[in-house]
């Protein structure tokens, strides 16, 4: 074995489905034990036992990330099976503002979803680093990386609360890093842009026209693969990326980026 991660315990939050299926496998298959978290509990269990399938070692735990009791018993898990945590991936989210291709102006917006995208995409973010830095601290450092996504780093006309929501993930991963960085744990932020996962499908319902206005509004012509950004986060994890802290890296063909004036 030389695997990046060989020996290394990692936490995917979202586990069960889309980017956090592709960063559960591509972080085992660089060596790490992966406990797969997910409120789905279907789809997580299929992720851990692809990961075994493969070779690699992983249990699924059922955790709803809005829940401070189950994230706790979450990380007690990994940990009471593991004996240890050295990377978390917090990528647990929800896209409520959007189904097939119809946005929600910010006025339009109930509260209801307002309560429910914040409390999975930023509370859900908070409570993991919550109870995951303090393990991550008695082993002497660990590295912790939060879903963001383009909409962290730019506005989005249709998906304020969204948007909002994924700005918040980016504060709180800056000011956590500059917390704990003297203490050994890394944590930054990951910021991809539209990638083809349940997510996107719910959005455009496999509509080939709405496929293509999406893949047209990234720079690079077309919508991310899971596995591209499950690399980044492996980097992000592995100490290749050692003098990183605080960072929101994009990894959204350009997205991001500035004006894209398709003439
Ligand atoms: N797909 C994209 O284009 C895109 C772009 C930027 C950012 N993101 C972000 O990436 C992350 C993963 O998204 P995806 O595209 O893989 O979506 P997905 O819908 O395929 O997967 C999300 C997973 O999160 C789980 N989940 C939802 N609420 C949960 C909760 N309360 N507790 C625990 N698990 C919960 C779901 O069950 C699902 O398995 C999300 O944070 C999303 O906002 C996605």
């Amino acid at each position: 074995m030389d695997g990046a991660l060989d020996g290394r315990v990692a936490l995917v939050t979202g586990g069960g489905s889309g980017i956090g299926r592709a960063a559960s496998l591509a972080l085992a298959a660089e060596g790490a034990r992966v406990v797969v978290a997910d409120v789905a509990a279907d789809g997580g269990e299929e992720t851990a036992a692809m990961v075994r399938e493969r070779g690699g070692e992983s249990l699924f735990v059922r955790t709803d990330v809005t829940s401070a009791a189950q994230v706790e018993a979450m990380v007690s898990r990994a940990v009471d099976a593991y004996g240890r945590l050295d990377c978390a991936f917090n990528n647990a989210g929800v896209q409520l503002e959007v189904q097939r291709g119809a946005n929600t102006l910010s006025a339009d917006c109930t509260e209801e979803v307002f309560d429910r995208t914040l409390s999975v995409n930023l509370k859900g973010v908070w409570l993991c680093m919550k109870y995951e830095v303090p393990r991550m601290l008695e082993a002497g450092g660990g590295s912790i990386v939060n879903t963001s996504s383009a909409a962290g780093l730019v506005g989005i006309e249709g998906q304020a609360v969204y948007v909002a929501s994924k700005h918040g993930v980016i504060g709180l991963t800056k000011s956590a890093a500059l917390e704990y960085a003297a203490s050994g744990v890394r944590i930054n932020a990951v910021c991809p842009g539209s990638t083809r996962t349940p997510m996107i499908d719910d959005i455009t319902g496999h509509d080939p026209g709405m496929e293509a206005r999406i893949a047209s509004n990234q720079p690079l012509g077309r919508m991310g693969a899971p596995e591209e950004i499950a690399a980044a986060v492996v980097w992000l994890c592995s100490d290749a990326s050692s003098f990183v802290t605080g960072h929101a890296l994009s990894v959204d063909g350009g997205m991001a980026s500035g004006l894209f004036l398709t003439t």
